[in-house]
This record gives C-alpha cells, sequence and structure tokens, in this order.
C-alpha cells in the first residue's frame, strides 16, 4: 500500500508524472478524468484549517469521490478509541483517509493500520501536500504550459523564520527531492534537527541546506523568498517569546531588495502581516501566495489520482 506520510514518499523520478498529472486536472476541473467514482475518502481534522479541508473537499467531489468531513473532537478517538481501531474501522468503509494531526507519529500509526492509502494533510514535522504544490507553482513559473520539476534545479529558495518548523523540514526534503538550493535564515535555536538530516539520509538524498542566522545575506541572489507565520497551532503559550526572537526575520520590502529582481514571495497561509512579514510584501507584484493557495487542489488531486493508479 503506498501512502503519502512525507515528500519522499514519490521518488524524483514520479514527479514529471506528478506534475503533468496536476497540470491536466488543473485544465480539466473535473469534467473528464474521474478516477475516484464511487468511493469515499474521509478527510480526517484534529487541528484547524481553511485550504487543505477545502481544497480536499473540492478535489476529491471533482475526481467523482465523496468526501467525507470528520473532526476528531466529534469522534470516539477523543473519549479513548485508539488510533490502531479507528484506522482499521474507518478502512471497512472508506477508500482513502486524508489526516491533520499534531504528532507525526499518530499519521504513520493511521498508516500502519489502515487498509487504505492515508495523506498526510499536516504534521507538526511536515506538510508535504503544501510542498508539492508550491513546487508546482514554481514549475508552472519557470516552464509555463508544461509545469516540469526539472525547471527548479538550482534555484535558490531561502526560508525564514522558524527554521525548525513542518514548513522548513518539508522545504529540506522537497528541495533535495528536485535539486533546490535551500536556504534556511532565523534565530540559531531554531535551527533545523538532526531527524531532518536522518530522513534525507534513510532516503538516499543529500543535505541540500545550508542555515545561517543572516537574513540579509541568506536573501541575497534568492529566486524564492519564502517565510511562514512564527506561532505555529499548539504553541500559543510562547507568543510573546517567539515573536521578540524572530522579529529581525520579517519579510519586509527592504529584506526582498536582496533577492533577484525577479524573485518571488512565498507564503502557506494564513499570514500574520506585520509578524513574519509586512503587508506591502503580501500585496506586491512578487507575492503568488494565492496562486500556490490555488495549486492546494490541482495537486493534491493529482497525488490522491497517482495513490489510486499505484493500488490498480
Ligand atoms: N496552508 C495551509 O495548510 O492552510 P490551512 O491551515 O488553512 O489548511
Amino acid at each position: 500500500m503506498r501512502h503519502f506520510l512525507k515528500e519522499t514518499d514519490f521518488k524524483a523520478e514520479e514527479l514529471p508524472t506528478l506534475f503533468s498529472l496536476a497540470h491536466d486536472l488543473k485544465t480539466d476541473r473535473g469534467r473528464s478524468q474521474r478516477p475516484l467514482e464511487y468511493e469515499s475518502w474521509g478527510l480526517l481534522f484534529f487541528k484547524k484549517s481553511t485550504r487543505t479541508r477545502v481544497s480536499f473537499q473540492v478535489g476529491v467531489y471533482e475526481l467523482g469521490g465523496n468526501p467525507v468531513l470528520l473532526t476528531a473532537e466529534d469522534m470516539q478517538l477523543t473519549r479513548g478509541e485508539s488510533v490502531a481501531d479507528t484506522a482499521r474501522v474507518l478502512s471497512r468503509y472508506l477508500h482513502g483517509l486524508v489526516v491533520r494531526c499534531y504528532g507525526h507519529d499518530v499519521i504513520e500509526e493511521f498508516s500502519n493500520y489502515a487498509h487504505i492509502p492515508v495523506v498526510n494533510a499536516l504534521t507538526d514535522y511536515l506538510h508535504p501536500c503544501q510542498i508539492y504544490s508550491d513546487l508546482l507553482t514554481l514549475a508552472e513559473r519557470w516552464s509555463p504550459g508544461n509545469p516540469n520539476p526539472q525547471s527548479l534545479k538550482g534555484r535558490k529558495l531561502v526560508f525564514l523564520g522558524d527554521t525548525a518548523c513542518n514548513m522548513a523540514n518539508s522545504w529540506i526534503l522537497g528541495g533535495a527531492l528536485t535539486g533546490m538550493e535551500i536556504v534556511l535564515a532565523g534565530p540559531t535555536e531554531f535551527r533545523p534537527g538532526t531527524r531532518i538530516d536522518e530522513e534525507l539520509k534513510l532516503a538516499g538524498l543529500s543535505n541540500n541546506y545550508v542555515f545561517t542566522d543572516d537574513p540579509y545575506a541568506a536573501v541575497r541572489g534568492a529566486d524564492v523568498v519564502y517565510t511562514d507565520v512564527w506561532v505555529s497551532m499548539g504553541m500559543e503559550a510562547e507568543k510573546s517569546a517567539r515573536l521578540e526572537k524572530m522579529r529581525p526575520y520579517s519579510v519586509t520590502a527592504e529584506l526582498m531588495a536582496q533577492a533577484r529582481p525577479d524573485a518571488c514571495f512565498m507564503h502557506c497561509l494564513p499570514a500574520h502581516a506585520g509578524e513574519e512579514v509586512t503587508q506591502a510584501v503580501l500585496d506586491s507584484k512578487a507575492s503568488i501566495i494565492f496562486d500556490e493557495a490555488e495549486n492546494r487542489l490541482h495537486m493534491q488531486k493529482a497525488i490522491l489520482a497517482m495513490l489510486k493508479k499505484f493500488q490498480a
């Protein structure tokens, strides 16, 4: 059974097919390709969501399937039923399960016990659907009309702020898969942990990233400047300390000016304007934040369709 829990669950050589499928599905919007016809896919959320929830719900429908929206707090899970039993029961009703949860070990447990494909809709460790959608958005920019992962090779992406967060980890993996140069800039105490280096090793990928605490040096010559919120879901108690430490890494027009003249700005959203990025940068011509949000729908449809194909 193929699951999609992390970026490296697809091989680099599978990416051209995945991108091409996402491109076709984007053009088609569910009019001819319906690989999930007569199937029901569960969308299980332990955390809040706008983009992920709606894009998966619309995506399953457009692929011909029935999206079944599940919130953990309304299930027996929050009254002590185990993940193992929940996974085995849901496998008797559903054809696939998309899960957003806190610990990555929880989604691994779902995949260990489920008899259906499990898809990671974000954990505290990784956000692979977001990264794949972002990679598609960049490939559309650099190989228009035929988005090709080859066009990403050698491009420099700088991620600023909390460089130990799930999005930073996911960029390390996504960058290594596609040959991008990844620079992480943030306070030293938030530098990436050894777990992600082990993950690269496990996938047979070489270490493609560097870390620096100097935001201006990092952004010089960047093709892409990327950031995420400084206080993720579940970290509210640390809010004031985090804001204080991350302030120098806020993406401003002055910082963007260090990047290449044709550089773009990306953010997975939701954004906290005035914290990790200014409203002026969010609204600037360089900003492609809504293109990446849109591509969540098209790329996730391609991921589900590929997982379905692997089962055949
Ligand atoms: N970027 C992202 O995952 O958005 P949501 O939290 O709204 O799903």
